[in-house]
């Protein structure tokens, strides 16, 4: 049943609270002052509080139920980092407080800075990026900054696979810099040969996913980091699909200059709704300098002595800041529990165990759903919405998968594979989970073929069946009021 919004069920007159009597005489305010229409929409409390309620119980999320969206990685969040983030140190503290008073606040921030450091393999830690796309704008910023230092303005270009992650070329425009953009190969690797090719004076860069976005590792990264290095070039690595590597593989080893960690990825901050995220970013001895800051620096003292002390620094050339005041901190303490939780073994299981699930889907699922590159997986596989003797498409499939109370995966991404379904299925899931997924799929491949038309029209259980998102894109509909006003046509 449709829900209907708080405008049309809104009766003139009708208030959520009764206003206290009034304690002082009344005075009327002009008339011109006063606002007689406010259009906001005039309801009781329990028409309010039913709505919301109701709203909320149709929303699907990963603690409903099983969320396998690749490349966005919608993990589940720890309860205890969530009590952890909520406590008053940290949740009551701001940030214009004097350094001094938030010396636990400024170690949990060093601390994490030097996990990250560790885990990648890098030099230093910047956590002041807010989201995946602003540490790689803050990375490629930094390259800029570095060519220019050494007096190489002409170097304005940077090398991205055609499997890159669409943030890629954007933060890459943003920073000023034109895109190469590079083919696959036929195992799904950078090609390296043209990636040789490419490589001359007028290149600052490659940007680099690792594990790349069809979830498999560049077979030749040391080759390819090495001809970007030996023309001058430097290396950004999109350190995204972290989750895969943490505990296991060094980016930083590979010849990655600087990478940017998505916390929601990999150490299961929340992810979505608009909230605020965060990307801090590493660097490499070569880009340390240019980090933005600041960032928290240690006099430590002996064991026997006072505790340490924390300040903020900025590194000597840096790029300055992305982020108002320390980048969001609540992010931060929720990935400083998580990492404190499970230790660097729990890490590296929690890494093992996202690779194998994900190879479990694609061995179950490839003789129905065709797996383009069919070699071990990392954390995420990309396979094909075809299903042979029928026309249905990945977006069918998906729109079905509803109707089975799955989330679907991510759809038509990366962009070289046609009728991509990107799937990752995270560590968190059980055995059963990952076969009620399958069986679902397995299911909706034989309606294709015996019912397209159920699949077509799907979904048929959600409160809102099939939209015609062409039209919704074109006749952008953004309030609810006044009626009058004409939709915004795109043509
Ligand atoms: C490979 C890759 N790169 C970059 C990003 C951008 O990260 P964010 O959404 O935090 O901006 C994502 C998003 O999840 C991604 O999957």
């Amino acid at each position: 049943m449709t829900e209907p919004t708080l405008y049309d069920k809104s009766v003139a007159g009708r208030t959520a609270v009764d206003l206290p009597a009034l304690d002082v005489p009344p005075a009327s305010l002009p008339d011109d002052m006063l606002r007689h229409d406010n259009g906001l929409p005039e309801l009781s409390q329990v028409d309010v509080v039913r709505h919301y309620l109701r709203l909320s119980q149709r929303n699907f999320g990963v603690e409903t139920g099983f969320y396998p969206l690749g490349s966005c990685t919608m993990k589940y969040n720890p309860k205890t980092s969530e009590a952890i983030a909520r406590l008053d140190g940290f949740a009551h503290t701001h940030p214009f407080q004097d350094p001094e008073t938030v010396q636990a606040n400024l170690a949990v921030m060093y601390r994490l800075q030097e996990w990250l450091r560790e885990i990648g393999g890098f030099d230093s830690v910047s956590l002041q990026p807010a989201a995946g796309a602003h540490g790689e704008l803050t990375g490629l910023l930094m390259i800029r900054a570095y060519h220019l230092d050494r007096g190489d303005g002409q170097r304005r270009k940077i090398l991205i696979p055609d499997s890159a992650h669409g943030t890629n070329p954007a933060s890459t425009s943003m920073a000023g810099f034109s895109v190469l953009q590079i083919p696959s190969d036929d195992r799904g690797n950078i090609d390296l040969q043209a990636v040789g090719a490419a490589c001359d004076e007028s290149v600052a860069g490659i940007m680099l996913t690792y594990p790349n976005t069809l979830g498999l590792l560049e077979e030749q990264i040391e080759e390819v980091t090495q001809l970007v290095h030996r023309c001058g070039g430097l290396v950004y690595g999109d350190g995204a699909n972290m989750n895969a590597l943490a505990g296991v593989i060094r980016p930083a080893e590979l010849g990655v200059d600087v990478m940017h960690f998505n916390l929601h990825k990999t150490f299961s901050t929340p992810h979505g709704g608009g909230g605020p995220g965060s990307g801090p970013v590493a660097a490499s001895a070569t880009l340390a300098d240019y980090l933005p800051g600041p960032v928290v620096g240690v006099d430590s003292t002996s064991d026997a002595g006072p505790p340490d002390h924390y300040r903020l620094v900025n590194p000597p050339s840096s790029i300055g800041r992305v982020c108002t005041f320390h980048g969001n901190f609540a992010m931060l303490v929720r990935a400083y529990a998580y990492i404190r939780m499970h230790g660097a073994d729990g890490l590296r299981q929690n890494a093992l165990h996202a690779v194998l699930n994900a190879n479990y889907l694609r061995v179950k699922l490839r003789s129905t759903y065709p797996v383009p590159f069919d070699r071990i997986n990392m954390h995420e596989f990309v396979c094909q919405g075809r299903i042979e003797g029928s026309n249905v498409r990945a977006l069918d499939i998906s729109k079905r998968l509803i109707d089975y109370g799955f989330h679907p995966p991510t759809n038509y991404f990366p962009l070289t594979v046609s009728e991509a379904l990107m799937i990752e299925p995270t560590e968190t899931e059980s055995r059963e989970t990952l076969d009620a997924f399958v069986d679902a799929l397995l299911r909706i491949a034989a309606e294709a073929v015996e019912n397209p038309v159920l699949l077509e029209s799907a979904p048929h259980k959600a409160p809102i069946g099939r939209l015609d998102e062409v039209r919704a894109a074109r006749r952008l509909v953004l309030h609810q009021r006044p009626a009058t006003e004409p939709a915004i046509e795109l043509e």
